[in-house]
């Protein structure tokens, strides 16, 4: 039978136990809980949106959904970068129907209110006739969305009291620095989005910091001769901070897998600490919560070391299904050839038809399938999380709880600890 919401609190406090590693398979089957989600993590914190490279000039303009409405993101004539919700302050209509373009005024399919690209009421149609002229233009401007920026990253929120985005990343804006503030860094094309029938915290929960699945789930790299050995995916640091986030930072690397031209710039946009994981990185894999993940890759294309560098949403659309909305980065400034082979190498790997990608969808699935309706529930089936828990963090360059190779679940459950620290606010 349905359960109150503070039912629901109550047995996820009895049931969910981050610290022993105990998690509940519920948690990706139940409705109730799903709907608390929406209301508890996903309006409540800060949720990636796009990058600023994809609106680089004025008048440019993008719609996206944060947490589950439409929103529209300009760039003004005074180059400054505006989120609204995409709703038309007459009568609601969705105000904008593209998914990018460039213009300074949107009109409403509806009755044809327009809106400059700031947000004002600018035209009513025939207002003297209707309005005798005395519509007050000045309180019907586009609702704005709260949005802040990380080198480039943008976030929004529907919590005009979440705390700045700078706060909420903290010390894992280190490692975000790494991922895509090394260099001046672009948005190859629109960004690939495909449907997955998985709930979106498997996503999460994979890429915050389960690398022991690698030598399995893609043990045909291995068979292949494209690393060396099957536990090449243990070699490195497991890495959380406050807040949920998390990475596995695959090191050493004897190559640099990132164009010697920009080493220059590469330096002057990383502290020397940060320039020294950059040098030696093989791949990095994190996710900042709650759901915008982010890899580094390598990839060896004829003889030659190619990293490609992306970030990827886990958008839920229902409890069994999530939009995987993936950006792939390149350096601004590095050779054509290089960044050609550097997207070569994402499509390899990463996207609908990449190998790792369609390995783990498939595992994604069946996870997701397995944990839905009353039967897990009443089973009180339980999920084991309790890999490296006998084991203490180490000294590390960068910020966070470090521990000295990956094969830990760690990071998973400093990602439900914070989950479930919002989930029952
Ligand atoms: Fe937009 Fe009426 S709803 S003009
Ligand atoms: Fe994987």
């Amino acid at each position: 039978e349905e359960m109150s919401k503070e039912q629901v609190i109550n047995y996820l406090n009895e049931t969910v136990k981050p610290k022993e590693g105990v998690i509940p398979a519920y948690l990706l089957g139940d409705q109730t809980v799903y709907d608390l989600e929406h209301e508890k993590v996903f309006l409540k914190t800060w949720v990636f949106v796009g990058h600023e490279s994809e609106v680089p000039h004025k008048g440019d303009f993008m719609t996206r959904e944060l947490s589950g409405y439409s929103i529209i993101i300009t760039r003004d004539s005074n180059d400054e970068i505006h989120a609204f919700y995409n709703m038309c302050t007459h009568r609601g209509m969705k105000l904008c129907r593209a998914d990018k373009g460039n213009k300074s005024l949107f009109t409403c399919p509806y009755h044809g209110f327009s809106f400059k690209n700031n947000g004002d009421l600018v035209g009513v149609p025939l207002q003297k006739d209707t309005y005798g002229g005395k519509i007050d233009r000045s309180k019907m401007g586009l609702h704005q969305v709260r949005l802040e920026s990380y080198k480039g990253l943008l976030f929004g929120t529907w919590n005009d009291h979440a705390e700045p985005l700078e706060d909420f990343l903290g010390d894992f804006r280190w490692y975000l620095d790494i991922v895509v503030g090394r260099a001046e860094m672009e948005v190859v094309g629109a960004p690939q989005r495909f449907v997955v029938h998985s709930n979106w915290k498997v996503g999460s929960d994979n890429f915050v910091g389960d690398s022991y699945h690698t030598m399995v789930t893609h043990g045909s790299i291995a068979k292949l001769g494209m690393v060396p050995n099957a536990t090449y995916s243990k070699r490195g640091f497991q890495i959380h901070t406050e807040n949920g986030h998390g990475l596995n930072l695959g090191t050493p690397n004897p190559d640099f897998a990132f164009p010697e031209e920009l080493k220059d710039e590469y330096k002057r946009n990383l502290s020397p600490e940060q320039y020294e994981v950059l040098s030696n990185l093989k791949n990095m894999i994190g996710n900042v919560f709650p759901n915008l993940s982010f890899l580094i890759s390598h990839t060896k294309i004829k003889d030659h070391l190619i990293s490609n560098t992306s970030i990827r949403m886990w958008r839920p659309i229902g409890l069994n299904k999530m939009e995987v909305i993936a950006w792939m980065f390149v350096e601004k400034n590095a050779p054509k050839e290089w960044k050609e082979r550097s997207r070569d190498s994402f499509i390899l790997t990463f996207s609908p038809s990449g190998i790792f990608e369609q390995d783990d969808t498939e595992v994604f699935t069946d996870i997701t399938e397995a944990a839905q309706g009353a039967m897990p529930f009443q089973k009180k089936l339980t999920y084991n999380y309790t890999m490296g828990m006998h084991r203490e963090p180490v000294e590390f360059i960068g910020p966070g709880v470090t521990y000295d190779d990956k094969f830990t679940e760690a990071n998973q459950r400093n990602f439900y600890k914070y989950w479930m620290e919002l989930m029952t606010k």
